[in-house]
């Protein structure tokens, strides 16, 4: 048989990892407020955005691009986000002004963009779940090169202010805001769902109406 028709010739299929299972059971979010240097540099931040967008995507529409803020950079999102709260709530100049160290609170701040693409019929609601799948795949990535990651939203992923500022289209939406950093402390872990809770197995019965 030609090396190239081995079923086991890819060792990524029909071989466990179960460090890999490991990974996905054990990891979790680290809150930003106990995120530290050292962040991810440049080429394990490549990494972690190749992996993002390793994902399904019905279509191979890639509805989604990333804006990648380090260093100064974050800052500017910070005063961007401190001006949109003045801008769109009338917030105080005092009380925007907590908000201007949200962008750095990490050493690294990945802004997943929801760019979607109606090159083809495929429903927005699946290349919003492909962006999320992207999403998700940056917190796992970051975490098994060793680095401490959060996915967060809040009101700046839906200011106008801050959309126009960072040049986006009327139709792009902000995913989330994924911090990457190291842990300056260990992270609790949370409650997590009872998967009994949540899984038929068989026909489900009556419909909820
Ligand atoms: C789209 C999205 C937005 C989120 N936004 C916030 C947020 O703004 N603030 C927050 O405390 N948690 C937010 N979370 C939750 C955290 O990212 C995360 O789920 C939680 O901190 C712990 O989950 P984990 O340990 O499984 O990562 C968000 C989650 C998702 C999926």
């Amino acid at each position: 048989m030609p090396e190239s028709e081995d079923p086991m010739a890819d060792p990524i299929f029909n071989t466990p990892s179960f460090e890999a299972y490991d990974l996905l059971m054990n990891r979790r979010s680290v809150k930003t407020r106990d995120m530290c240097e050292p962040g991810p540099d440049r080429e394990t931040l490549e990494k972690i955005l190749a992996a993002g967008m390793r994902v399904p995507d019905h279509g191979k529409l890639a509805p989604w691009r990333f804006i990648v803020l380090t260093g100064d950079a974050r800052a500017r999102l910070g005063k961007v986000i401190t001006d949109g709260l003045i801008a769109e709530w009338e917030t105080s100049q005092k009380t925007a002004e907590k908000m201007s160290g949200y962008a750095t609170q990490s050493p690294a701040l990945i802004i997943a963009v929801y760019s979607p693409n109606d090159s083809r019929p495929i429903p927005e609601w699946e290349q919003q779940l492909s962006t999320g799948a992207a999403c998700q795949n940056m917190l796992v990535a970051a975490t098994a090169l060793g680095y401490a990651a959060q996915w967060l939203t809040g009101w700046a992923s839906y200011s106008k202010y801050v959309a126009k500022a960072l040049k986006m289209t009327k139709q792009e939406k902000i995913a989330g805001f994924m911090f990457f950093g190291s842990h300056s402390r260990q992270p609790t872990e949370r409650p997590r769902p009872d998967p009994a809770d949540h899984v038929t197995w068989g026909w489900p019965a009556d419909a909820v109406e």
